[in-house]
């Protein structure tokens, strides 16, 4: 038996080593703090927990329209408008998916024929080339450096469009970099987007609602008629309302672009579960001190983290203003040996080290396109944090310069 061609572009996770050893050091009982963590650690909130179980009650338990019952998609239309200051969004305009990742994943499969190019700027979210190339798309990756703060430079950007660029994939603020983008770095993409009449831009902002201190979110897709048309905007649930098991995901663009998606996702996977959709609605219609609350303490603990990294030796960073996440580069302490004697080659060397020796699991860069970096995840509570981090930094002085 043959496995398809496309399986071959679906890569292993090359943490998994990391994460089985993690796992099997957890289960012989040892004290290991996992900073690798991609979701929020604080519950749904109380009342759209109520109100999906007030919906099962009431039988929310049959399909709805593949692209979302209408109540949401309007709902949603009137959270996209009030977030990024826009005139109108209408319903036709929404499309609601099973999680963020299905969203991204149905613009793909709406907007690429084989052989497009979608330009990723790395660091990136593990996901994207997986779903363009599955698309039959051909990832292109710029760089971007610490120096920086992992902005896509607007020359970069135009030295990788050729003839076969269809997409931009924008991740503001991101995952893993926890970048935020500035306004003016964002109309500075847009001002080279607009030179390519066909050239269109996805926008994931699912960690928009999580932005601390002073920095303030803006979209492309705020900037004028023109840069609507561009944009294929993807946000949901799932970060900012601490709901990435409901799996309830966004996207808004141009009708004939929402209408190609749903086509798809009525052949695929149908609507989203009815009951999670419900609990959207009360998300987006109810209360949101939680998120507020939830964005005030993922702020302190950031403030924390960054403090207690700078006392590390050989970590360089900038000070990440979004999401929940920090990216040292550690490329100073590749070449050094453990106390074992063994050789850190890799920022997968480093991060096995810290594993074993300081038992704090963290994600190598590599996965993300950024070789020589670690991503370390403050959604733990502080007090885990703090012993974690102290961790490190013990177990990273312990490293020395060969021949010493
Ligand atoms: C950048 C980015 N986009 C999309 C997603 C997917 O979100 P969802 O859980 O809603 O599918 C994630 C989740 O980690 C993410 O980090």
């Amino acid at each position: 038996m043959q496995l398809a061609h496309r399986i071959r572009f679906v890569p292993n996770s090359p943490t998994l080593a990391l994460t089985a050893k993690a796992q099997a050091m957890k289960a012989e009982g040892r004290d290991v703090i996992s900073l690798t963590i991609g979701e929020p650690d604080f519950p749904t909130p109380e009342h759209i927990i109520r109100a999906a179980k007030k919906a099962l009650d009431e039988g929310a338990t049959r399909y709805t329209p593949a692209a979302g019952m209408p109540v949401l998609r309007k709902a949603v239309a009137r959270d996209f408008q009030e977030a990024y200051g826009l005139d109108e969004v209408a319903p036709k305009e929404v499309i609601v998916s099973s999680g963020a990742k299905h969203s991204l994943y149905n613009a793909m499969m709406a907007l690429i024929n084989p052989g497009d190019e979608v330009i990723i700027p790395a660091p990136y979210w593990v996901s994207y080339p997986v779903i363009v190339t599955l698309a039959s798309g051909i990832p292109v990756f710029v760089p971007t450096t610490l120096e920086e703060r992992f902005v896509l430079h607007p020359d970069k950007l135009r030295a990788a469009i050729t003839r076969r660029t269809k997409l931009i994939l924008l991740n503001n603020p991101n995952n893993p970099t926890g970048t935020v983008y500035k306004k003016s770095e964002l109309k500075a993409i847009l001002d080279v987007v607009l030179e390519y009449p066909h050239l269109m831009i996805l926008c994931d902002d699912i960690y928009r609602q999580l932005i601390y201190g002073r920095a303030r979110f803006h979209s492309i897709v705020s900037f004028g008629e023109e840069a609507r048309k561009r944009c294929i905007v993807v946000d949901g649930v799932s970060k900012a309302y601490a709901m990435t098991g409901w799996r309830i995901g966004f996207s808004m663009a141009r009708p004939k672009v929402i209408e190609a998606m749903a086509h798809i996702q009525s052949h695929t996977t149908s609507n989203p579960a009815t009951v999670s959709q419900m609990a959207a609605l009360a998300a987006l219609t109810g209360p949101r001190e939680t998120v507020a609350a939830m964005r005030h303490k993922f702020s302190v603990r950031r403030k924390f983290m960054l403090n207690k990294l700078a006392a590390v030796p050989g970590f360089e960073f900038h000070r990440p203003k979004g999401a929940f996440y920090v990216m040292p580069r550690v490329s100073k302490l590749m070449g050094k040996l453990t106390p074992d004697g063994e050789l850190i080659r890799t920022d997968t060397d480093l991060a096995m080290y810290l594993l074993e020796k300081a038992l704090v699991a963290v994600v190598p860069g590599t996965p993300f396109g950024a070789a020589g970096h670690i991503r370390i995840s403050y959604a733990v509570d502080t007090e885990h944090l703090e012993k974690a981090l102290d961790r490190i930094g013990e177990a990273v002085m312990d490293l020395r310069d060969p021949g010493v």
